[in-house]
């Protein structure tokens, strides 16, 4: 089974706290969950491969650590997912950008297909799906299955807030991607929002009702 990982170093609880704010407003929500994205990005990366070369220093030489190539791979999901891209990409420059657009039928709660392009060589690259919420997890679930069918092999669940009934989910349905979080909720109400949350993740970030 996939692994959970809540990252609650006191700057991301303190970005947590503005983000989760009814107050917070769109620029500064924006903001936020691009700077939390980046600490985990930090955090999720911590076992890249490096490689050692010598460089000369002013004075000597010097056996140093670069990264040893290991290709990375994005894959937000669309609309909310994309409010985390810009964060991670300030620390991962050459990282690729794959997109999946997927939408919570908010009668059926099911997960509705509408985009996915992804880079060609995807299944040499080790992958971070990213998404804000994890909520039923069907929307995760679901883009992990179509990105796996696409030849994703090694692949990363990232996610601000989780509820417990999404988790549970992805680890039943994907037992080789672990799960990485800021924050796991107590629950989910009568419309599948997540309790106490932080509302509707896409909505907060561009603005919209
Ligand atoms: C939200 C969120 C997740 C999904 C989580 O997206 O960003 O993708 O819901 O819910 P689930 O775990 O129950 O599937 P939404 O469907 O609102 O689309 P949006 O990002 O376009 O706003
Ligand atoms: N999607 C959101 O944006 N928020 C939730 O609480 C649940 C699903």
């Amino acid at each position: 089974m996939g692994n959970v990982y809540v990252f609650d170093h006191p700057l991301i609880q303190h970005k947590m706290t503005y983000i989760r704010d009814k107050n917070t407003g769109t620029k500064e929500f924006r903001e936020l969950v691009n700077e939390v994205a980046a600490l985990m990005a930090y955090e999720i990366t911590r076992d890249m491969p490096l490689e050692e070369i010598t460089v000369e220093t002013p004075v000597a030489k010097a056996k140093c650590k670069v990264l040893s190539g290991k290709k990375l791979g994005l894959v937000p999901i669309l609309r909310a997912g994309l409010g985390m891209v810009d964060g991670i990409l300030e620390l991962i420059p050459a990282a690729k950008v794959g997109h999946i657009g997927l939408y919570r039928d908010p009668e059926t709660l099911e997960p509705v297909q509408y985009y996915a392009k992804m880079p060609s060589d995807i299944g040499e690259r080790d992958l971070i799906v990213i998404d804000p919420m994890l909520a039923t997890g069907g929307s995760a679930s679901e883009a992990i299955r179509m990105i796996k069918e696409m030849g994703a092999r090694n692949i990363k669940l990232m996610c601000l807030i989780a509820a417990p009934e999404g988790i549970e989910r992805v680890q039943k349905d994907h037992d080789d991607v672990d799960i990485f979080v800021a924050a796991v909720d107590e629950k989910l109400d009568e419309k599948s929002y997540i309790i106490p949350g932080l509302g509707d993740a896409g909505d907060r970030l561009f603005g919209t009702r």
